[in-house]
């Protein structure tokens, strides 16, 4: 569920009688206990009582290598520490942190949020984070009320993602993600086009029609807006990868942890909760995100591997593994994006191959670029939000895997590079000159464990990337 947490920033003690307080490595005379129970070490975790308040100790290690991201992560292990013990208010001593109230907002308000709509209510978390406070010294108190709001908007930005993420592919099929992007541009004044499979048809969108084929929920193209930059600034384009159950298809995959594939859709969810962040900030920049919501499963009407397709904009793909599907529906999503948009940067995301995940684990994103600049700062902005892309190959000897003899590329570049041959075949259908940066989120988009900051699954892998690091700087 969704939290609807009351943040309040003061600047005098709280009653509130879960407390936390974070402590640097090696920190000396901390009231309770000796330097030998609780040492500071990085996000471990101490609890007091002391005549029925209860203090939390969370560890931030070295202080010399404390960053932004380390207290969004000290601040989500105490919250999460906190409410699997009952808690519903809780302060944080941010005294020694002015500068990072909103990663530990972030941090707290994430750490609140649990997927368990499908749960009997007797196997519901029985509280909610209710109340956060937040103590800073006085002279503080306004720019910490502000930055209280910005990671206050993200983290709810994430979470919104997060819980239309964690659904599993028999409810967010491709019609009901286009009704939440409906549902989105109603309350934040977005622009919203949809187009149906008879749109799609009359448009030439056949790659996304070949892919979404299989399956009795038919395709959805969305597309929205926001304009928060000057009227003829060229927007910054964000595409996503959304397919909303990815079996495969007739080339199908085995059955050993094929429900993960319900997650296949987060590039482009992602980009849903980054429209709603970017509204919701008044960012001043044009966006526009372009989401390909499909589902990819075998069946009477599945495109088949020898199948040739005709994209949006008359490149043709030999198939050769209907599971290479995300690479196949970017097709006609970069070649709409380029034509009607000139974008002034085009970025899409997607968990499109396997081997980034082999390659990079779930630590980071596979970042390939094509704009040295753009590249610079998606690093920087990694960085900045803990949210970290690692620059990658492109290059004609990619190119040159995936040529085809009958069409413009093949969708299978064989066995070697594959996170640079899935790049290099989006690359095809990018305009000369545009800055793209391709971002392959397959490893980072979903946690199978429990993290600092969140529970198992979604993580909204990109939000903050692009919001905080790209956006507002
Ligand atoms: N959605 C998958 C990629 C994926 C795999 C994401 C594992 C997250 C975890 C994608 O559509 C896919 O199946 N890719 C194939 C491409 C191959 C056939 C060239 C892959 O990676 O095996
Ligand atoms: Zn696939
Ligand atoms: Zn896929």
């Amino acid at each position: 569920m969704i939290e609807l947490t009351k943040i309040q920033i003061t600047d005098k003690p709280s009653d509130v009688s879960d407390g936390i307080t974070l402590v640097f490595k090696g920190e000396k005379n901390l009231p309770g206990v000796s330097a030998a129970e609780f040492d500071g070490k990085k996000l471990s975790t101490l609890l007091l009582r002391c005549e029925g308040d209860r203090q939390m100790y969370v560890g931030l290690g070295d202080k010399p290598k404390v960053t932004k991201n380390i207290l969004r992560q000290a601040a989500g292990t105490g919250v999460k520490a906190f409410l699997k013990i009952g808690a519903e208010q809780i302060s944080i001593d941010a005294r020694s942190f002015p500068e990072h109230i909103q990663a530990m907002v972030e941090g707290a308000l994430r750490s609140a949020y649990k997927f368990e709509t499908y749960l009997e209510p007797s196997a519901q978390r029985k509280n909610s984070l209710k109340q956060l406070h937040l103590l800073v010294a006085s002279r503080d108190l306004k720019a910490a009320r502000e930055e209280a709001r910005v990671g206050e908007v993200l983290a709810q930005a994430e979470n919104y993602v997060r819980e239309i993420g964690n659904q599993p592919g028999n409810v967010v099929t491709p019609e009901a993600l286009a009704e939440h992007a409906q549902q989105l541009a109603r309350t934040r004044k977005l622009i919203c086009k949809i187009r149906t499979k008879k749109e799609l048809r009359k448009e030439g969108f056949n790659a996304i029609l070949a892919v979404g084929g299989g399956s009795a929920h038919p395709p959805r193209f969305i597309v929205l807006e926001y304009r928060g930059g000057p009227k003829n600034e060229k927007p910054i384009v964000l595409v996503g990868k959304a397919v909303t159950f990815d079996s495969g298809g007739i080339s199908l995959k085995p059955g050993d942890r094929m429900d993960e594939m319900k997650f296949d859709k987060m590039g482009g969810t992602t980009v849903l909760g980054i429209l709603r962040a970017a509204a919701d900030l008044k960012i001043k920049h044009n966006v526009v995100g372009i989401i390909v919501a499909v589902e990819n499963l075998p069946g009477p009407e599945a495109y088949r591997p020898g199948d040739v397709i005709k994209t949006y904009n008359g490149k043709t793909i030999e198939v050769l593994n209907t599971d290479a599907e995300g690479r196949i529906i970017l097709a006609d999503a970069m070649a709409y994006a380029c034509k009607h948009y000139q974008p002034r940067h085009l970025i899409d995301f997607a968990t499109l191959t396997g081997a980034v995940v082999v390659a990079l684990g779930s630590h980071k994103a596979g970042l390939f670029v094509t704009d040295d600049k753009l590249r610079d700062q998606l690093v920087a902005a990694g960085e900045l939000t803990g949210q970290h892309v690692w620059p990658m190959p492109l290059g004609e000897e990619y190119r040159e895997q995936i040529k085809s003899d009958i069409a413009t590329v093949k969708n299978l570049g064989g066995k070697e590079g594959g996170p640079s041959t899935g790049a290099s075949f989006i690359q095809t259908w990018v305009g000369e000159g545009i800055s793209w940066a391709h971002i392959d989120i397959a490893g980072t988009a979903w946690s199978n464990k429990e993290l600092s900051y969140q529970e198992k699954g979604v993580t909204a892998f990109g939000l903050r990337l692009i919001v905080e690091g790209l956006f507002r700087i």
